[in-house]
C-alpha cells in the first residue's frame, strides 16, 4: 500500500507531565486517513495533519451507526518503539466490518497503516512507566442517504492519544455493579464486534454502576441475565478454586486480545483454562465459600484491572481480600513486560515499529 505522508507544519506542543496524561484527551500531530469508494476500492492512503472532518450531517453513520474501531497501543523503552499483537486487531477489525456489511480492510494494509503511523508519530510515545500511545483505529459509513443501507463511502481513520492508566486510580482494585435490568448484546447480535453502537447501549448501565459508587459494569447474558458475559470496557476472568475460568466466547461477547494473550499466559504459567459459561449464582456460591479468590478484567485501555468488589442490588461479593490478587499482579507485570520489551516474548507478539 502507498502510503503518503504529509508532515504539519504546526506541531503542537507534547504534554510536560507524564504522570498526569489521563486517557484519551490529548491527540498527536498527526492521522492516518483512507478512503473507500464504491468500486474502486480503498484509496488515498496518507499521513497527513490532525483535523476535522468533513461529513455531511445525513451521513450514515449519525443515523444507522455504520462505525467499528479497534483499541490499540504503542509502547516505547529505552528510545525504541513497539506494538502488540496488531494481526489480531486487523482480523477483529474485518470481522467487525463484514458484520456490519462495511468493506474489509486487508489484514497486511490495516498492520502497514498502524505501523507507519506510529513510526511518524514516535516522539508522541510517552515514555513514563505506565504510560503509551493509545491508538484508535475506526471506519465509519458516509453516504449522505436516510434509507437503510449498507454505505458506499467510508473512511477509514487512525488517530492516537499519549495516554495514562484507563482509571483515574491505575492498577488498584476496581468495584463493578452486576446489572441485571439492561443487557449489552444478543447472540446474533452485534456483541462480539467492536462498534460504537454496543458502547451506547453500555452508557445507561455504566451511569448505574456510577450512582452505586462502582467504576464499571458487569453485564449479564441477554436471555436469561443469568451468566456472565463481559464488563463495560474489558473482558472478565476469575481465580476459582485454584483454576482459571472466563466466560467463553459465545458470540455476544467481545473477543480481546488480551483475554487471548492472558488465556496463553495463565496456561504457560501451569493454570487450568476453561473457557465456558460462568452463572453469577457460581459467583455468589464461591464467594460465600470461600473459594472467589481473584477476580480481573483484561483489555487494551485497563491492561489487567483487579476487581475488589462485585455488587449486585443489596449484595456485595468481596474478591479475596478485596486487593490486587497476585496472578492478577503476576498476569498485569507479565504482559506489560512483554509490551514494553523487558522480558522475553516466547509467542512473537511484540512488533518492533522503530
Ligand atoms: C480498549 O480497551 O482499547 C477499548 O477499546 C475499550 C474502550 C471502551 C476504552
Amino acid at each position: 500500500m502507498n502510503i503518503e505522508i504529509k508532515l504539519t507544519e504546526e506541531p503542537k506542543l507534547k504534554p510536560s507531565d507524564e504522570n498526569n496524561l489521563g486517557f484519551g484527551t490529548i491527540f498527536t500531530d498527526h492521522m492516518f486517513i483512507m478512503e473507500y469508494n464504491g468500486d474502486r476500492g480503498w484509496e488515498n492512503a496518507r499521513i497527513e495533519k490532525f483535523h476535522d472532518i468533513l461529513v455531511s450531517p445525513a451521513a450514515n453513520v449519525f443515523h444507522y451507526g455504520q462505525e467499528i474501531f479497534e483499541g490499540m497501543k504503542a509502547y516505547k523503552n529505552n528510545g525504541e518503539v513497539f506494538i502488540f499483537r496488531p494481526d489480531m486487531n486487523a482480523k477483529r477489525a474485518n470481522n467487525s466490518l463484514e458484520r456490519l456489511c462495511m468493506p474489509k480492510i486487508k489484514e497486511e494494509d490495516f498492520v502497514e497503516a498502524v505501523k507507519k503511523f506510529v513510526e511518524v508519530e514516535k516522539d508522541w510515545v510517552p515514555k513514563s512507566n505506565g504510560t503509551t500511545l493509545y491508538l484508535r483505529p475506526f471506519v465509519i459509513g458516509l453516504d449522505p442517504k436516510l434509507g437503510v443501507h449498507p454505505s458506499s463511502h467510508y473512511y477509514f481513520i487512525i488517530i492516537a492519544s499519549p495516554s495514562g492508566a484507563y482509571y483515574a486510580k491505575g492498577m488498584s482494585p476496581v468495584s463493578i455493579w452486576v446489572e441485571d435490568e439492561y443487557v449489552r448484546a444478543v447472540r446474533g447480535g452485534v456483541g462480539f464486534t467492536k462498534t460504537g453502537g454496543n458502547y451506547a447501549a453500555s452508557m445507561a448501565g455504566q451511569e448505574k454502576a456510577e450512582a452505586h459508587g462502582c467504576e464499571q459494569t458487569l453485564w449479564l447474558d441477554g436471555v436469561e441475565r443469568k451468566y456472565i458475559e463481559e464488563v463495560g470496557s474489558m473482558n472478565i476472568c476469575f481465580k476459582i478454586d485454584g483454576k482459571v475460568v472466563t466466560p467463553m466466547l459465545n458470540g455476544s461477547i467481545l473477543p480481546g486480545v488480551t483475554r487471548d494473550s492472558i488465556i496463553t499466559l495463565c496456561k504457560d504459567f501451569g493454570y487450568e483454562v476453561e473457557e465456558r459459561r460462568v452463572s453469577l449464582e457460581e459467583l455468589i456460591v464461591a464467594a460465600e465459600n470461600g473459594k472467589l479468590e481473584e477476580c480481573f478484567g483484561t483489555g487494551t485501555a485497563c491492561v489487567v484491572s483487579p476487581v475488589g468488589k462485585l455488587i449486585n442490588k443489596d449484595r456485595t461479593m468481596v474478591i479475596g481480600n478485596g486487593g490486587i490478587g497476585p496472578l492478577s499482579q503476576k498476569l498485569y507485570d507479565t504482559l506489560t513486560g512483554i509490551q514494553y520489551n523487558m522480558i522475553e516474548d516466547k509467542h512473537g507478539w511484540r512488533i518492533k515499529v522503530c
